[in-house]
């Protein structure tokens, strides 16, 4: 099939893309744009030419199915394309609907005219993969818009609706009715006109351009630490304000280069691709009819049940909440209202908008009304016996096909599954706390999950905004599995000479949101108590430094009870490091006869994070995980591993697995700590022999 059709329409030559779904300039398109405008500029008849797209997209840019290959960058390249529709003999009209972004955009701005309806959406989003306009975007963009508004929208990455950019000299007519029709009318109007139009020879103006740009460095290099873009972009704005055009886009392709080459982007576009892989499931075909979600039923309103239910009742889905206890029930009830209350307050939502979602909300203690739900998902207490309780009764209630989930976070899914006579029905749905408000959503897949649920709830996971990442049953599942060895570890820091802000300190700066110990303040030590607990039972030789089970016994529990790994003030967060604390490690030390010693930084964020990546290894080798790219989706999305870096398993990949496994190997020498916690992965090591990589 064709990627661009040609056809002459009274004395034009119309071009229309044709690469569904959003007309991304892929080789094939690319080629056929140059070979229509050969045609045009070989007929005669022709005087103009109209380049458009469809409703959906004149060209969302670059096509993603192409990236990394050699077609991407095959001749003819964006940039040839571009210069070819410039410097063409006869008018060159973009009509433009829908998506206007990116290379997409580019090309509009190197047509002689551009005309659109409104409701195009126009952007330049390149900086949201940590790059920037390669295609002369930043060039074309301050002249035809102005530097501010384009520095603006280039900086951002942010989508600008035709109409509101109506009156630069972006457009040269806003389309009211049929785009090909008045594209056709401003193009016969247009034909004879020259010298033809071009956004180059437009000569930028901006009174005090250089006290702008440095102000603009000053806030934009604030606010985007740790991401190299932006101030790149705004260097290429500067160069279309100060220099000849030629020059500029000089300027902008070197900068284009350093940013494509840095691990900040690799680590964005990693993140955005592995987001996408994420939705994909090996086994299930993507065709997969799915189950009709209308309706659904939360069993138990506590913590994380009220905050499931939100999730559901703000994408406009229904929700019966059960509850054993009234009071509960009640305080489940008030808690979503709280969070939607709490919404309204910071203006994000209408007085209107509360009062409908709450009205999708019924209250029950009856199963009786769970009768007619497509799906339930169970956030009772974490005991086996009561989740077997409540799967039983769910068994006897839900209708033939309803899918019965549980958000378990230790226990095993294949047992829950065992408890009730349609073991295929049944999956896990682990949310994260606040459930309302964590991207993160792992779908537990259990020996006999079937493929339609697997795939019913990956695409609900999407209705109600979460990241769903598939993980197979095991202790932990992917998240708390890899997170149990990083804590495991930063004990055994604390033993060996750390404090614990020492030890989050040196985290955090390296770009985690929250540090070890503070996350386990935040979320109780009673929940690493109780799962340590069940470790020294089920796995006595394993080495785990006892020193948080004291923190434990003293009923330092966290935020919680205001003392934790740290001090906590009443009603506020800020975690206030504590010399009661310091002083219960360097004597437990002192007990177990450990040598402290003074650990630097590197040390400290290489031993948590390679913690993460052996165990992630693990889980891949096992197949817990497809991908590597998973682990790194569940590390991004649910503890605030820095989006920057990409995720545990391709930061590994960038520091080189071999250098890794030599890290490893030095820590395991230590004389103290547990010489078996650093043998690398098989497949670490097997990777490491290969010279491969995990992503
Ligand atoms: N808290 C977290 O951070 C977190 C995160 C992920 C998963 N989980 C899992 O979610 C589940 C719930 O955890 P939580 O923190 O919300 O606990 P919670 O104690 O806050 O809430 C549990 C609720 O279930 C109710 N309940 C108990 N037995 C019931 C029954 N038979 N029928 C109906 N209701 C019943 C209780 O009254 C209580 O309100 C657990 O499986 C837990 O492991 C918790």
């Amino acid at each position: 099939m064709s990627s661009a059709i040609y056809e002459v329409r009274g004395r034009s030559a119309v071009i229309t893309m044709n690469n569904p779904p959003v007309n991304g300039l892929g080789f094939d398109l690319r080629r056929e744009i140059v070979e229509g405008l050969a045609r045009a500029a070989g007929d005669s008849n022709v005087t103009a030419v109209v380049l458009t797209g469809t409703q959906r997209a004149f060209s969302g840019g670059a096509d993603i199915r192409e990236f990394g290959t050699p077609k991407s960058t095959a001749e003819p390249s964006l940039n040839t394309v571009i210069r070819v529709l410039e410097s063409a003999e006869k008018p060159v009209v973009a009509a433009i609907a829908g998506a206007c972004m990116g290379g997409g955009l580019e090309l509009a701005m190197a047509c002689h005219y551009r005309v659109a309806v409104s409701g195009a959406q126009i952007a330049l989003p390149e900086v949201k993969l940590g790059l920037m306009p390669g295609a002369g975007g930043t060039q074309r963009l301050p002249r035809l818009i102005g530097a501010e508004a384009a520095l603006n929208m280039i900086v951002s990455g942010e989508t600008a609706l035709s109409e509101k950019l109506a009156s630069s000299a972006l457009f040269d007519e806003m389309i009211d009715g049929d785009l090909l029709q008045g594209a056709l009318a401003f193009a016969g109007r247009v034909s004879e006109k020259r010298p033809l139009k071009r956004a180059r020879d437009i000569k930028p103006v901006l009174p005090n351009a250089e006290g702008f740009f440095q102000f603009a460095r000053n806030t934009i290099g604030a606010a985007a630490r740790n991401f190299p873009a932006p101030l790149k972009c705004v260097d290429a704005v500067a160069a279309a304000v100060a220099l000849p055009f030629e020059e500029g886009l000089r300027v902008e392709r070197e900068l284009f280069v350093q940013l494509m080459q840095s691990p900040e982007s690799r680590a964005l576009r990693h993140a955005f691709f592995a987001e996408r892989a994420a939705a994909k499931i090996p086994d299930v075909p993507e065709d997969t009819p799915l189950r009709k979600i209308g309706k659904v039923a939360v069993v138990g309103a506590g913590t994380m049940g009220s905050g499931i239910t939100a999730n559901f009742l703000s994408a406009g889905i229904p929700v019966t909440l059960l509850e054993a206890k009234k009071e509960a029930l009640e305080k489940g009830q008030a808690v979503i209202r709280g969070i939607y209350e709490a919404s309204a307050k910071k203006g994000r939502l209408s007085a209107q908008q509360v009062g409908e979602r709450i009205a999708l909300l019924k209250a029950t203690q009856s199963y009786d009304d769970l009768k007619d739900a497509d799906m339930v998902i169970e956030a009772v207490f974490e005991e086996i016996s009561v989740k077997e309780a409540v799967f039983r009764k769910l068994d006897e209630t839900m209708k033939t096909g309803a899918i019965l989930a549980s958000n378990t976070s230790t226990l095993d899914l294949n047992k829950i599954a065992a408890f009730t006579r349609r073991p295929q029905d049944v999956v896990g749905t682990h949310f994260f706390s606040p459930a309302n408000v964590m991207k993160l959503l792992e779908v537990v897949r259990g020996e006999k999950t079937a493929k339609d649920v697997l795939a019913t709830v990956m695409a609900l996971a999407k209705r109600i905004k979460k990241t769903a990442v598939v993980s197979g049953v095991c202790d932990g599942f992917i998240g708390n599995r890899m997170v149990e060895q990083y804590l495991r570890q930063a004990l055994f820091l604390l033993e060996e000479g750390a404090t614990p802000q020492q030890v989050d300190r040196a985290v955090e700066k390296w770009g985690m949101a929250m540090g070890p110990f503070r996350m386990s303040d935040l979320a109780g030590n009673d929940i690493g108590w109780a799962i340590r607990k069940r470790r020294y039972r089920e796995q006595p030789g394993l080495k785990y430094s006892r020193i948080a089970d004291r923190l434990c016994e003293q009923g330092r529990f966290g935020q919680k009870t205001g003392l934790g790994w740290y001090r906590y003030e009443a009603g506020r967060r800020d975690a206030i490091p504590d010399p009661v604390v310091d002083k219960m490690v360097v004597d437990y030390a002192r007990e177990i006869g450990a040598q402290r010693r003074r650990i630097d930084q590197e040390e400290i964020v290489q031993r948590l994070i390679f913690a993460l990546v052996n165990e992630g290894a693990a889980i891949l080798e096992e197949g817990i995980a497809s991908r590597a790219s998973d682990i790194d989706m569940v590390y991004l999305t649910g503890y605030g591993f820095p989006r920057y870096r990409g995720g545990p398993m391709l930061y590994a990949d960038e520091v080189g697995l071999y250098n890794v496994v030599a890290s490893m190997r030095r820590f395991a020498a230590n004389p103290h700590g547990d010489p078996g916690f650093w043998k690398p992965a098989p497949l670490l090591a097997r990777l490491v022999g290969e010279g491969k990589r995990f992503t």
